[in-house]
């Protein structure tokens, strides 16, 4: 089938790339010219592990291509996928300036039935609104289906999240659309839930919520936990045996960040303010991910007594493992407090070290975790990089003037690190 997917963020280039992959022709748009000109000449802007390759592939195959031309796609295309950024505002609400501008600029090249496909994340209601638009902007009066299909793929695992999906949502009233969806869905292993639209946009707002609310909850167990001597991780064992419950998103550690999470919950307690129902929950799901840093924070205060001139060793940077994304990272906020409170600090992260160099002007960053040791008065691991698992340890330990860990991801055996002569701090246990 030809697909036409308007934006190449994250989202727009791994769903038509993924698109591609199964045999469909995508024609990927985006209006910035020299992001365009960069991916025809096969350079990525993002890491995003087996992208590359899988972009190379299909180019040279003849079923991806790039454009600057939404006409282009439009006219080439039976479905058309919209895949913008919706950022957040200040007062926590969705930013639509561009969701509503890529719907005019569609509507002006719209000649005819075309399936438009929102696949960014937007409030409930988005796409009646963006109808509306289409309607009011296209003169040639072709006719047109509206289908919200929202995106739950997560960066560092986007590809294999796309390829395999838990499930595919389908929001739309009309039956022809439906079916077109599900021959594009065709190669991909997945359950295909159809929904109305309104369910599927909400769908969306509602898994990422109670994702994050998972996290915070079981950060707040950590913290009942560390008073009362148990151990969180084994506790989350226990709970996530459960399958009611599940083991997945139970992780402890300084917080969520990245650019979902935090955007997501914000605007779905906007969104319910303005529908007249007050989010209470969610937002004390927030309030225990915002304190969740300062209480790590605490700990290492009270260990090292003051962090003025101590020279810190920072083990990443990115929002989590396996992605260079520094948005919203839980990592560069604790890096900036210790950095604001005096502290010398020296960071290392295998993806993230130019995004986040960019957002912590001052910091030392070093090419290995070795280097980030050296001479330090304490290592803190921000970041779930895997690697940071299996680092040779004993160096590091001699290389430190003072062998202290604050494992902010719960990343190590505190049995291991404690015989190998660290004083070690984790979160929960
Ligand atoms: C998320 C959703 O998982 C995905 O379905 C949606 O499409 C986009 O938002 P992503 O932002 O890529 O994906 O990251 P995710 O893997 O969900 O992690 C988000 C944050 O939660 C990270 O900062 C991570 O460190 C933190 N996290 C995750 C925990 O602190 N504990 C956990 O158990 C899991």
């Amino acid at each position: 089938m030809n697909l036409c997917i308007i934006g190449s963020g994250y989202v727009g280039l791994v769903t038509g790339t993924c698109f591609a992959e199964v045999g469909h022709h995508v024609t990927c748009v985006d209006s910035d010219l020299a992001k365009v000109k960069m991916l025809q000449e096969g350079h990525i802007p993002i890491y995003e592990p087996g992208l590359e390759e899988l972009i190379r592939k299909n180019v040279a195959a003849g079923r991806l291509n790039f454009t600057g031309s939404i006409a282009e796609g439009v006219d080439k295309s039976l479905v058309i996928f919209i895949a913008v950024p919706t950022p957040p505002q200040e007062d926590g609400s969705v930013d639509l300036t561009f969701m509503e501008k890529v719907s005019r600029q569609i509507a002006e090249v719209l000649k005819e039935y075309r399936v438009i496909v929102d696949k960014s994340t937007v409030p409930v209601k988005t796409g009646e609104k963006v109808a509306d638009t289409i309607r009011r902007y296209n003169r040639s009066g072709a006719e047109f289906d509206i289908v919200s299909n929202p995106e739950f793929l997560r960066e560092g695992s986007a590809v294999a999240d796309l390829m395999k999906p838990d499930r595919i949502v389908v929001g739309s009233s009309s039956k022809k659309a439906a079916d077109i969806m599900e021959e594009i869905y065709k190669p991909f292993p997945a359950k295909i839930i159809h929904v109305d639209l309104n369910s599927a946009e909400l769908i969306k707002h509602a898994s990422n919520s109670f994702l994050a609310l998972k996290i915070s909850y079981i950060n707040a167990v950590a913290a009942i936990c560390e008073v009362s001597g148990a151990d969180v991780m084994l506790v989350a064992e226990g709970m996530g045996a459960d399958h009611r419950i599940g083991r997945a998103f139970l992780n402890p550690g300084i917080g969520y960040g990245g650019s979902c999470f935090p955007k997501d919950l914000s605007a779905f307690i906007k969104i319910s303010e303005d529908l007249g129902y007050d989010f209470q929950l969610l937002k004390q799901v927030q309030k225990i991910n915002a304190d969740q840093i300062e209480r790590f924070l605490k700990k290492i205060r009270s260990a090292l007594w003051v962090l003025k001139e101590k020279k810190i060793g920072q083990l990443g940077l990115a929002f989590k493992g396996n992605t260079d994304d520094v948005r919203s990272s839980v990592a560069i906020e604790l890096a900036r407090e210790m950095m604001e409170e005096g502290a010398v600090v020296t960071a290392y992260d295998p993806k993230a070290m130019e995004k986040g160099r960019a957002l912590l002007p001052g910091i030392k960053l070093v090419p290995s975790a070795l280097e980030v040791a050296q001479d330090a008065d304490a290592l803190v691991i921000a970041t779930e990089w895997v690697d940071f698992r299996e680092l040779p340890w004993k160096d590091i330990r001699s290389a430190m003037r003072t062998p202290i860990i604050f494992d902010g991801r719960n990343l190590l055996d505190p049995e291991k690190m404690r015989a190998l002569g660290f004083e070690y701090y984790s979160v929960g246990r």
